[in-house]
């Protein structure tokens, strides 16, 4: 675990043998975020640090992009230790969590909505990451500037506590929005980018990356 930008700490499982980085956040905001659980066995290493780091505060929110294993995987385990905490989605990956039983808290927002709480503020972001290209979502925390990119800006190897430099609209350009199916679904993701200015960069897979010459 590593204090990696304000209030923001990461934790990573390095899954085996590709040596694929799955980090994972808590923004220690006053009321906590969990930023993606991880899978089960991440969870399991997580859940004891992230007790430590909230001190006994409930975790308020669990940010989750899109149904996957480690986005979402450990969500179960989560809110067993925190059964207050809300999960916050696209109404798509609302109904995979409720129709497996996983949670019924669950808090659905759609793309250009914000919400927040009395020291943080999330913007939701379309992004088209679910199994059959359904909407999922991305999140930026607009008070610290901090953009989670999920699988976008995705890179492979031990990437724990990195962190690299660039501008955004470079960023953007290694996003992998190419990895889209069609040039419509691109242009619209990379233009969603280009709305937001972030600071920082939280990355799902990879070094996150801090943000120059952004205005
Ligand atoms: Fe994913
Ligand atoms: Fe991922």
């Amino acid at each position: 675990m590593t204090k990696i930008y304000s209030d923001l700490y990461q934790f990573t499982y390095v899954l085996e043998p590709m040596k694929l980085s799955m980090h994972q956040y808590l923004l220690l905001a006053e009321e906590p975020i969990l930023i993606q659980t991880g899978a089960v066995p991440q969870t399991q290493i997580t859940l004891p640090r992230l007790k430590e780091l909230l001190g006994g505060k409930p975790l308020k929110y669990v940010l989750i992009s899109h149904f996957e294993s480690d986005e979402c995987g450990g969500l179960a385990l989560v809110l067993e230790q925190y059964p207050k905490a809300a999960a916050v989605c696209s109404e798509t990956t609302a109904r995979q969590i409720w129709d497996f039983g996983i949670a019924r808290n669950v808090q659905i927002v759609k793309p250009g909505e914000t919400f927040g709480g009395s020291d943080f503020e999330f913007e939701v972001i379309a992004y088209p990451s679910e199994t059959h290209l359904w909407e999922g979502v991305l999140f930026a925390e607009n008070r610290r500037g901090i953009f989670f990119s999920s699988d976008l800006m995705f890179q492979m190897g031990e990437t724990h506590g990195q962190v690299t430099e660039s501008d955004w609209e470079s960023a953007i350009a290694a996003s992998g929005a190419e990895q889209l199916p069609n040039i419509e679904m691109q242009d619209k993701l990379r233009r969603d980018l280009r709305s937001i200015s972030p600071n920082f960069v939280a990355s799902g897979h990879g070094a996150c990356i801090k943000i120059i010459n952004s205005t």
